[in-house]
C-alpha cells in the first residue's frame, strides 16, 4: 500500500501518530509563512500544512502544486487551532515532512467542487473527473450500496444469481432492440435482450426454483430522464407461487431495501387496482403523497347549453385546496400551461370556492349558483379552493388531467422527495388495442397469464381479460412490475394467437419456450425492478442519469467516448454488411 490511512478517517485519536496518505491537491492556500493543501479521496478530505520556517524547500515544492495532482504525502498528525467542525477530519491536520507527485494533472476543464462550473456537456465529456465531485460519487456508493442490500435479502431467500446471455434473438414484441451483426453468420443478427424474460423462465423450467440478477438490458426507445437505453434490472422469478407469494416477498425486499437504505419503514403496501388508479388518478403510476383525485362532473355539467361540456365524452375536475386566491395571470399561465401540445387541452375551467361560500366561474354565464355548488360538492371543495375542470375525449382528457393534478402537486409543494409513498397497482388488461396495428398488443408481456376468473372471456371479449400482473409504484414512478406467467403450452400458444402471429411465426420466435413447456414447467411467477429509478428515488432525483457511472445523453450518445460512431470499411466488410455510411443512406 501506498498509504496508511485514507483523507476520511483521521481524527483527535490519532494526534502524533506518523501516517503516509495519498489522493487528489483539491486546493492549497499560500499564506505567505504556511501553505495549506486540502489532499481529498473517495473517502475525504485532509488538511496537509508546509511550514517555510521549518522547511522551506518542502514548502516551496509544495507550492508548485495544482489542482488534481495526484500526490504522497508523509507526516505526523496534530491537533488544528483553526478547526472545521463540518468535517469528520476537520479537527486535525497533517504536518508533512515528505512529499511525492505520484502524478501531475492540467488544469481540469470544470471545478472539481460540489457546485461546479462545468456545464451537462462538458462534465458528460470528462465524466471521471464530474465523479470525483461529492455528489455525483455519492450516487454511485448509493447505488452501490442499493446493489449490496438487494444481494443480502435475495440471497437470504434463497435466491441464485444467474446470469444470462447478452447476445439473443431479436423479437418482434416490445420496445424496439439493438442488434448485433453476428461475423460467423453473415447476413444474420443478435440481438441485445430488452429484459432476461424467457430466460429466466427457462430456468423455472430448468429447476433453478429461485431466480435473480442485477442485470443491463436494452431497448431503443425515445429517452427521458427516467428512461436510458441501456438501464439495469433487478431482475427476479420464483417458482411455485401466486401473485400473493410474488408480491408479499418484493414488498419485503423494497421494505428491507428503505430501513437499511433510508432507516424508514415504509409500512404495508396498500393495493390499488388498475380501473381505480385510472379513475382516479387518471394513470397508472399515481403518485398518492397528495390526494386532489380526478372527479368526473359530466352529469353534474349536462343540459346548459354549454357546448364545451355538451359534446365533451368526459368532463373532469381537480380541486387544488387553499388556491381561490389564483389571479387571472396566474389562471392564464395554467390555462397555456394544459394548452401546450404535450397535454393537448383546448381550454380549461375554473372554478373559484371563496371563503364567504360565494362562487366565481369562467363558464357563470351557463351554470347557476346552484350548478356550481353541486361542483364544488362533487370535488369536496369548500372555501378558499379553486377547482381545475377538463373536458374532451375520454382518454386524453383523463391524461391531460393526470399531468395537471401532479404539476398542481408540485406547485403547492405536495411532492415532497424525502416522503415515499409505495404501492401495487393490480389487475392491469392483460392486453390492449394497437389502432395502428389493428390488433391486440400484450399490455404487459406476450408471457403473462390472464386472470383464471377471466379465462372465458379470451375469444369473446380480450379487452375485457385482466392480468395476473402487478406494478410497484412509488411516488408517481413505476418503479417495478411483473406477473404471473403462463406455463401451459397451448395457453401460450393461443395467446400468440391473440397477439397475432401465426402459428410459425410463434414457432420461429419463441419455438424454444413452447419446446421447454412440453417438459414440465411449473407454475411460475416474478417481477423486475428498475434499479436505476430505484436508486435516483432513494437519492431524491428525477433523473436516473446521475445513478449511472456513464450514462448516454437524451439522443443516445456517450459524449466521452463518442459513441455509437462508424466503423471501419474493413469491420463492414468483414460482416458482410454494405459499405455504405449509415448518414450516407439517411
Ligand atoms: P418492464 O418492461 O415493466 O418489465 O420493466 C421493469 C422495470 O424496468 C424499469 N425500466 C426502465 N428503467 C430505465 N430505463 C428504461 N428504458 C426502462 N424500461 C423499464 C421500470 C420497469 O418497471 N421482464 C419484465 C418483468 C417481469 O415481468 O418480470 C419487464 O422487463 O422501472
Amino acid at each position: 500500500m501506498l498509504r496508511t490511512n485514507t483523507c476520511g478517517e483521521l481524527n483527535l485519536n490519532d494526534i502524533n501518530k506518523s501516517v503516509e496518505l495519498c489522493g487528489w491537491v483539491q486546493r492549497s492556500r499560500d499564506l505567505g509563512g504556511m501553505t495549506f493543501i486540502d489532499l481529498r479521496d473517495r473517502y475525504g478530505i485532509t488538511q496537509l500544512v508546509f511550514n517555510m520556517e521549518t522547511d522551506s524547500r518542502l514548502c516551496e515544492e509544495a507550492r508548485k502544486l495544482g489542482r488534481e495532482f495526484v500526490i504522497r504525502a508523509k507526516g505526523t498528525v496534530a491537533e488544528r487551532s483553526n478547526k472545521n467542525l463540518k468535517i469528520p477530519t476537520g479537527e486535525i491536520e497533517i504536518i508533512v515532512q515528505s512529499l511525492e507527485v505520484l502524478n501531475p494533472s492540467e488544469l481540469p476543464p470544470f471545478t472539481i467542487e460540489d457546485n461546479t462550473d462545468g456545464g451537462d456537456d462538458l462534465r458528460m465529456k470528462y465524466r471521471y473527473l464530474d465523479i470525483r465531485r461529492n455528489p455525483v460519487k455519492e450516487a454511485l456508493l448509493l447505488r452501490a450500496k442499493v446493489a449490496a442490500e438487494t444481494r443480502v435479502y435475495l440471497n437470504d431467500q434463497k435466491f441464485a444469481e444467474v446470469e444470462t446471455p447478452v447476445l439473443i434473438k431479436s423479437t418482434p414484441e416490445g420496445a424496439r432492440d439493438f442488434v448485433v451483426p453476428s461475423r460467423m453468420n453473415p447476413g444474420e443478427f443478435y440481438a441485445l435482450p430488452q429484459s432476461p424474460q424467457t430466460f429466466k423462465q427457462l430456468l423455472m423450467v430448468a429447476g433453478m426454483d429461485r431466480y435473480y440478477q442485477i442485470v443491463k438490458c436494452f431497448r431503443d426507445e425515445d429517452l427521458r430522464a427516467d428512461r436510458q437505453p441501456e438501464f439495469t434490472q433487478i431482475d427476479c422469478e420464483m417458482s411455485f407461487v401466486g401473485q400473493e407469494d410474488v408480491l408479499s416477498m418484493f414488498e419485503g425486499l423494497i421494505r428491507q431495501l428503505f430501513i437499511k437504505i433510508k432507516n424508514t419503514d415504509i409500512g404495508t403496501l396498500p393495493r390499488m387496482s388498475y380501473a381505480d388508479a385510472m379513475k382516479h388518478y387518471g394513470n397508472d403510476k399515481p403518485d398518492i403523497r397528495f390526494e386532489m383525485k380526478l372527479k368526473d362532473i359530466k352529469t353534474l355539467t349536462a343540459g346548459k347549453n354549454f357546448k364545451v361540456f355538451d359534446d365533451a365524452q368526459t368532463v373532469l375536475a381537480i380541486c387544488a385546496k387553499g388556491c381561490a386566491a389564483y389571479t387571472r395571470k396566474q389562471i392564464d399561465e395554467l390555462t397555456d400551461w394544459v394548452k401546450r401540445p404535450q397535454i393537448g387541452a383546448n381550454g380549461m375551467v375554473y372554478l373559484r370556492v371563496n371563503a364567504d361560500g360565494t362562487f366565481k366561474s369562467s363558464v357563470d354565464k351557463f351554470y347557476g349558483e346552484e350548478d356550481l355548488k353541486k361542483w364544488a360538492e362533487a370535488c369536496d371543495a369548500s372555501g378558499g379552493d379553486l377547482i381545475l375542470i377538463l373536458a374532451g375525449e375520454e382518454n386524453k382528457t383523463r391524461k391531460g388531467m393526470s399531468e395537471l393534478r401532479l404539476e398542481m402537486g408540485e406547485r403547492l409543494g405536495l411532492r415532497d422527495r424525502t416522503t415515499f409513498k409505495a404501492l401495487w397497482v393490480t389487475d392491469f388488461p392483460l392486453l390492449e388495442y394497437s389502432e395502428e396495428h389493428k390488433r391486440w398488443h400484450a399490455m404487459h408481456h406476450p408471457f403473462t397469464s390472464p386472470k383464471p376468473e377471466d379465462m372465458e372471456k379470451l375469444s369473446s371479449d380480450p379487452g375485457s381479460v385482466r392480468a395476473n400482473a402487478y406494478d410497484m409504484v412509488i411516488n408517481g414512478v413505476e418503479v417495478g412490475g411483473g406477473s404471473i406467467r403462463i406455463h401451459d403450452k397451448s395457453l401460450q400458444q393461443k395467446m400468440f394467437s391473440i397477439l397475432g402471429f401465426s402459428d410459425e411465426d410463434a414457432l420461429a420466435q419463441f419455438g424454444f419456450l413452447m419446446n421447454a413447456f412440453r417438459y414440465g414447467a411449473p407454475p411460475h411467477g416474478g417481477i423486475a425492478f428498475g434499479f436505476d429509478r430505484l436508486c435516483s428515488l432513494f437519492g431524491g432525483s428525477d433523473s436516473i442519469r446521475d445513478y449511472i457511472a456513464f450514462p448516454k445523453n437524451n439522443s443516445g450518445r456517450d459524449v466521452m467516448i463518442d459513441s455509437p460512431s462508424q466503423i471501419s470499411s474493413e469491420q463492414l466488410a468483414e460482416l458482410k454488411l454494405r459499405v455504405e455510411s449509415a448518414k450516407d443512406s439517411v
